[in-house]
């Protein structure tokens, strides 16, 4: 989402976010999320167009249809552009997970959930048709709330979930048994909680005042950092490292979408999902905080 700037370009962050993208395809990374929405596309497309683990890679991504503006109403040529722009900018013949937004403005569940059945009739045609034609795997959710992901996941049409998922935002923890009990899938996003959990920012006080963490609006998931960080005691010795770990414990949990831009984030983040890991304890410990705080507000 960051790796790049959103025009074509040689600017610092284009070109130190494709050493990182060539970085981690050498280094094994096999699974890419992307979307439209963030510019970033053709960054992606230059590091990927002749690589030779381009048909090795498997692609996740981002499918709001009907979007925000678009009062509710399920089109399906709109939903095919999203798949064919895809394989088109990401140099691939097929993509491997589709993450569908259900959105509305407002975003609420009382505009969303009631609207499922009338999404998801007309919308697994037009999956089930780039199936056939070998364009797609399958189809998960981005449920925003839990829920949305309660009803979604109900209708038997979603093979997971896709959603944050970090020791502070643990709302989606509570499907992964069931998950795991289907046969399905979660995939995690911001296992740093847009950075928050790593050795960079995890104190506040050494942050540069422009760093965007220092905005009112984290304070919440800081003060939560801190409760977290008293329970799990002398067991988090980096955050960069725990934070990786912690997002893998539990079994369901299939890969990370992380956002790395350097190719010295890429070989932090790949070191720490090597070694040791956390028990499972660790995990219940968390949700516990997670349940008896509730959750928090963040960007
Ligand atoms: N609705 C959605 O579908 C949705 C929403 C949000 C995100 N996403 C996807 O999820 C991805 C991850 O989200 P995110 O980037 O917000 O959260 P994240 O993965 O939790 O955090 C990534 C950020 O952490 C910092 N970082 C990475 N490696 C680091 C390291 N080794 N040490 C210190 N800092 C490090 C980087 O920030 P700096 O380089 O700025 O330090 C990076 O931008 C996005 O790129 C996007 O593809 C999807």
């Amino acid at each position: 989402m960051r790796f790049a700037g959103r025009e074509p370009g040689s600017d610092a962050q284009s070109v130190a976010g494709k050493l990182a993208l060539e970085r981690a395809l050498e280094r094994g990374v096999n699974f890419v999320h992307s979307s439209f929405e963030y510019g970033t596309r053709w960054a992606m497309g230059e590091v990927m167009r002749s690589h030779s683990k381009r048909h090795d890679l498997h692609h996740v991504i981002k499918v709001p249809v009907p979007d925000f503006d678009d009062g509710g109403v399920f089109d399906k040529a709109k939903f095919r552009t999203r798949v064919e722009e895809a394989l088109r900018e990401l140099h691939t013949d097929r993509i491997a997970v589709l993450q569908h937004l259900q959105r509305f403005r407002p975003n609420s569940d009382d505009n969303r959930i009631p609207n499922i059945s009338a999404v998801n009739e007309p919308m697994m045609e037009i999956f089930e048709k780039l199936r056939e034609e070998g364009k797609v795997g399958y189809l998960t959710t981005f449920p925003y709330t839990t829920d949305f992901a309660r009803s979604a996941m109900g209708t038997g049409c979603f093979s997971g979930i896709v959603a944050y998922y970090n020791t502070i935002e643990m709302e989606m923890s509570e499907f992964f048994d069931d998950l795991q009990e289907k046969g399905q899938g979660f995939l995690c996003i911001r296992p740093f909680m847009a950075g928050l959990l790593t050795d960079r920012r995890a104190d506040r006080k050494v942050l540069p005042l422009e760093d965007r963490n220092q905005d009112d609006l984290w304070d919440e998931a800081y003060g939560r950092l801190e409760l977290i960080q008293a329970a799990m005691g002398d067991q988090v010795t980096s955050w960069t490292s725990f934070a990786i770990k912690f997002a893998l414990i539990h079994p369901v949990v299939t890969s990370l979408i992380v956002g790395l831009n350097s190719v010295e984030q890429v070989d932090q983040v790949l070191d720490a999902a090597d070694g040791i890991y956390p028990d499972r304890g660790v995990f219940y410990a968390a949700r516990e905080i997670f349940r008896d705080h509730g959750a928090v507000v963040a960007p």
